[in-house]
């Protein structure tokens, strides 16, 4: 037996799964809330029989390397290696021949690697490398954390690194795609490195890492004065994608799952100075403004955040701008305010540990903090202070999806402002109107659960599931529906599986890999959404979506001959009137038989 049998004997995708989401047993499967997406209602479904775990709503998931691969955030391999380790299967070392195929993200990785390794012998060997942990220890970050979150220091020289990683046999290609390195094409000085500059020069580093733990960017502070800027983050790479990674994620996940509450903070320093003080819940988005795409990679982990940004007014802008994000992804949001003047969280425990727990243990609700901010920011003892507020605190109104959520807020808003909650209401009705003639018409949003522009199952999905699960129906469909009817290849074959398998006369139709999973798919979806059919109802839904695809495919003909004929003349407008004719009977013919096996 191969590695991947071995796994998927001794693993069964229903103990995988409850690690992770909550399942309820519905008739033959279970089902629970979309770890991928956020729902109110469980469209995701775990099939004991077929080994598969899959949301109909945001149609992520399948076996269990597929489910760890997007719960854990891997790739295949990792998958693969996460799995043995629980299954106690030890896997065969790659081939080297196998290992000279890595691929550009391995090679990317290794060396993000060794450049930290580099790092590392530069901060703690070197004397440059002493003034800067005289500087860390100083900002009270202690030996332990400096060495756990792996910093390091990027040398003054300009090609030092670039230099470095060459001779650990990295091409040129691979270091400028990694973003260390720069190519200068009009520097001809330094023949030594072909006009190749390091990007971090004389800069703290903070290695970032995936969720698989793997380093894959680095952000470099500026450690002598007037250097500028203060951060330097690695550009975007097949490696790093900055708006959708949080900084600290992989270390703090088991804790946030633990807490069911994720700390979020600006800085590094932030984060690394937290986490020493105990709060390893926390993440940092390394910037001000917190993305979607961050959030929904938290909603993965807890249904709650607390934000802790700066003091200062663009932190207090990124807080409001965070709680309008959180919102629309139905949160439970709290914010940390701390006494005293301390500027972030990193000064705040390091002046006073004790009133940034406090200041934890206190954290408002979202809606308390934002109605305390308006207030300060406005004179709403006057009309127009109380429209300025009121303006603003429109657009978090319309991101409210629960509607006791907004009616209770709207309660606090309205005596706040001294006004009624049917006039806000109103007001967030005109509001919402504008919005819609705003914004772009041709853009559709999701449907009410939220998931984004999820491709939905379509009739022939749905046909093809009922027959999956009912063989028996298949002689109904044989003769009406042909293979070409449905529209992609994969479909295609599916359907001839179907049919062969009940009808083995016909030989038998294998299928790939991805078109056996997305069989298994289309037949959990049959299952679990409808639950065991009587063959009364198995028959009429059978006749009713095959009726349904043959009119489609009618209209379809139809309509595009139709267009022809109408610029048509002369005798190719007789032929094209004559095919007109053809399909017309054709369908007559086939919808009646359709019908008449109702
Ligand atoms: N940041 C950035 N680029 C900048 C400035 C800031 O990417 N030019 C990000 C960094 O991730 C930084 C965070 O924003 O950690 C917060 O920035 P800031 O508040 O300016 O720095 P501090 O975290 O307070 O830095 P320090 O305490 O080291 O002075
Ligand atoms: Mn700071």
């Amino acid at each position: 037996m191969d590695a991947v049998a071995e796994i998927k004997a001794r693993v069964q995708i229903e103990d995988l799964v409850p690690q992770y989401v909550q399942l309820k047993k519905v008739g033959r499967n279970f089902k629970g809330l979309c770890p991928f997406h956020k729902e109110r209602t469980p469209s995701f479904y775990v099939s004991v029989e077929r080994q598969i775990a899959y949301c109909f709503g945001c149609h992520k998931g399948g076996d269990i390397f597929k489910f760890i691969e997007e719960i854990e955030g891997l790739d295949f391999r990792g998958a693969l290696q996460f799995l043995a380790e629980r299954a106690g299967v030890t896997l065969p070392k790659a081939p080297p021949h196998e290992r000279e195929r890595k691929t550009e993200r391995d090679r990317l990785i290794e060396l993000h690697e060794k450049s930290t390794e580099y790092f590392k012998e530069q901060l703690w060997e070197t004397d440059d490398g002493k003034k800067v942990l005289q500087y860390l220890k100083k900002r009270g970050l202690k030996e332990e954390i400096i060495k756990s979150a792996h910093l390091g220091l990027a040398p003054a020289k300009g090609d030092a690194l670039y230099t470095y990683l060459l001779k650990e046999n990295f091409t040129r290609n691979e270091i400028l795609a990694s973003g260390l390195a720069i190519a200068r094409d009009f520097d001809q000085g330094s023949s030594s490195s072909q006009g190749v500059i390091d990007r971090f020069r004389m800069r703290l580093m903070f290695p970032i890492q995936n969720l698989a733990g793997q380093i894959c960017a680095y952000g470099g502070r500026a450690i002598r004065d007037g250097d500028e800027p203060k951060y330097l983050n690695s550009p975007e790479t097949p490696i790093y994608h900055k708006s959708a990674l949080l900084y600290g994620l992989s270390n703090a996940r088991p804790e946030i799952r633990e807490k069911k509450n994720a700390i979020i903070v600006e800085g590094y320093m932030d984060a690394l100075a937290a986490v020493q003080a105990g709060y390893k819940n926390v993440v940092a988005c390394s910037g001000t403004a917190l993305t979607e795409n961050q959030l929904a990679l938290l909603k993965r982990f807890t249904n709650e955040v607390i934000f802790s940004f700066d003091r200062d007014n663009a932190g207090k802008a990124a807080t409001a701008r965070a709680i309008e994000l959180g919102f629309a992804q139905e949160f439970v949001m709290k914010v940390i305010v701390w006494d005293g003047k301390a500027k972030d969280p990193d000064e705040c425990l390091r002046e006073n540990p004790k009133i940034f727990a406090k200041a934890v243990e206190s954290a408002a609700p979202a809606t308390d903090y934002l109605l305390t901010h308006f207030k300060e920011i406005y004179d709403i003892t006057s009309i127009d202070g109380k429209k300025k507020m009121l303006a603003d605190l429109l657009p978090f109104f319309s991101r409210v999806k629960s509607p006791m959520e907004l009616d209770e807020w709207l309660k606090e808003a309205a005596a706040i402002l001294e006004s009624s909650v049917q006039s806000l209401y109103d007001e967030l009705k005109r509001f919402q109107g504008k919005q819609k003639t705003l914004s772009n018409p041709n853009i559709k949003y999701a449907a009410d659960d939220g998931v984004a522009a999820a491709p939905s199952f379509k009739i022939q999905e749905y046909l093809l599931g009922l027959l999956l699960t009912y063989p028996e129906a298949c002689s109904k469909v044989n003769l009406l529906v042909q293979p070409e009817d449905f529209e992609d290849i994969e479909l295609q074959n599916i359907y001839r599986f179907a049919t062969t398998q009940y009808n083995q006369a016909l030989g038998n139709q294998t299928l790939s890999l991805k078109e056996l999973e997305r069989k298994d798919i289309l037949a959990v979806y049959v299952e679990s959404k409808f639950g065991d059919m009587s063959w009364d109802t198995v028959e009429r839904e059978v006749s009713e979506t095959v009726l349904a695809l043959i009119r489609r495919k009618f209209n379809h003909q139809k309509k595009s001959l139709l267009t022809k004929i109408k610029d048509a003349v002369g005798r190719e407008r007789e032929c094209l009137l004559e095919s007109y004719q053809e399909i017309l009977t054709k369908e007559e013919k086939l919808v009646g038989e359709a019908g008449s096996q109702k």
